[in-house]
């Protein structure tokens, strides 16, 4: 059996785990990666696409802004598009900060690319990945690869393998709660070979539902419709998709062009938080720890900022110093709560709910004038716009 020794085992090779390892290398902190699936799987998932300001910086700060700098886009601010009109909310006139539109696949692309080139050890489609002896100061992980059994021992491993991960359920339920919430919606989600119709996103709220343009680059676009939680994608024929983009997004004088779509799918919505991020030698970053609604656009740098938290923690435990670690748990959630009401919040405002129960049609309604009366609210108060500028382009760490 290939027995490995590394300082840090971190399981999960997604935008949270790769950073991790990446992040570590450039302390002089040897770690291995674990993660089941495929190169190509990690490499094709396609999900979110902007990055706050902290987010491009710490980036660019562990050297992979090279591509970022060239091909992110920029943006000042939102659109916001309610009742038939459309408002722009000027994040750079109102706080002095923008965000940068640039996939989570390309960061993951970009991360890859720097991994290889430096030689940092990956291991891809590894199967029955465990892990071992929590409570002691030599935590271990083993799984099968190639067809032969794998050990490594380790002084921590790090959970960076998603929500249904192994590392979270790995901890006593005694020892853990998990806090939860489902929406009534779900997104569906398109990338198209069409020029984008605006130059920056445009988050609507419809009478029909919430839809959303988004972009990837000067020749691919984004869209997102919501849709019901149970709805299945074959339902969704490339002309419905557009047709319901043009009546939700449609404005007079205005143009939603259209283009090949070459992937579609659709993905439930939740916001989910676990009570702790860290048990003995265990640590949980990124979606094993947390999920938000994508509506605030938080998943991924969410991520980044508990990677840059953690990273700089186990830096100083390394030098003699374990206040950081001590306190990373307890700091990465109390930032991680004001992300979830943020992103819970922009949720609630930007979808219409759907009626429940016996007065639910009423209840619905009010719901729905309610929202427009809120969003009428955001997009003429400079408090509000102020507010809402601070959370999109990121609270501090
Ligand atoms: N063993 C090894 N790897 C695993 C296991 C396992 N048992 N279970 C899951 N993984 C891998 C997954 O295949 C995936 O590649 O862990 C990785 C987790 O990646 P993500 O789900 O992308 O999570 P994370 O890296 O934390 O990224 C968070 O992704 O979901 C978005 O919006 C979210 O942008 C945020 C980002
Ligand atoms: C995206 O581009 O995929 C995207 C952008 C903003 C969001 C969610 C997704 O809030």
């Amino acid at each position: 059996m290939p027995h490995h020794s590394t300082r840090v085992a971190i399981i999960g090779a997604g935008p949270s785990g790769l950073l991790l390892s990446w992040a570590l290398r450039d302390a002089g902190i040897d770690s291995i990666v674990v993660e089941n699936r495929s190169l190509d799987y990690v490499l094709a998932r396609i999900r979110a696409g902007v990055l706050e300001q902290g987010s491009v910086e710490t980036l660019t700060r562990l050297g992979l802004g090279d591509r970022l700098q060239a091909e992110g886009m920029t943006h000042d601010g939102i659109y916001l598009q309610f009742g038939g009109e459309r408002h722009h909310v000027d994040f750079n006139a109102l706080i002095g900060r923008t965000v940068t539109v640039y996939g989570q696949q390309a960061v993951v692309t970009d991360l890859v690319a720097a991994h290889n080139q430096a030689g940092s050890a990956i291991f891809y489609e590894a199967a029955d990945v465990a892990v071992h002896d929590l409570e002691s100061d030599s935590p271990r992980v083993t799984f099968s690869h190639d067809g032969e059994e794998h050990e490594i021992s380790a002084d921590f491993i790090v959970g960076a393998d998603g929500f249904h991960g192994v590392c979270r359920a790995s901890i006593p339920t005694d020892q853990i709660e998990l806090h939860e919430r489902a929406y009534p919606f779900a997104w569906l989600g398109i990338l198209a070979d069409v020029a984008p119709s605006s130059d920056e996103l445009i988050y609507a709220l419809h009478d029909d539902g919430f839809a959303m343009h988004s972009m990837r680059s000067p020749q691919v676009s984004r869209f997102y419709l919501q849709v019901d939680p149970t709805d299945d994608i074959q339902n969704w024929s490339d002309a419905r998709i557009w047709q319901a983009l043009q009546t939700r997004l449609g404005l007079p004088g205005w143009t939603l062009h259209e283009g090949t779509i070459t992937e579609k799918s659709i993905t439930p919505m939740r916001s989910f938080v676990a009570s702790r991020l860290r048990y003995r030698s265990l640590f949980l970053v990124g979606d094993a720890g947390h999920i938000v609604p994508p509506t605030g656009a938080k998943g991924l740098n969410s991520a980044i900022s508990d990677v840059t938290q953690l990273a700089a923690a186990l830096v100083e435990h390394y030098a003699g110093d374990d206040t950081k670690l001590d306190g990373y748990s307890e700091e990465a959630l109390a930032r991680q709560w004001r992300v979830q009401q943020f992103s819970q919040w922009m949720t609630e405002m930007l979808h219409r709910h759907p009626a429940e129960g016996a007065s639910g049609a009423e209840a619905a309604a009010f719901d729905y004038r309610s929202q427009l009366g809120q969003l009428d609210y955001v997009t003429h108060s400079l408090h509000a716009q102020r507010s809402l500028a601070e959370q999109y382009t990121g609270l501090p760490l």
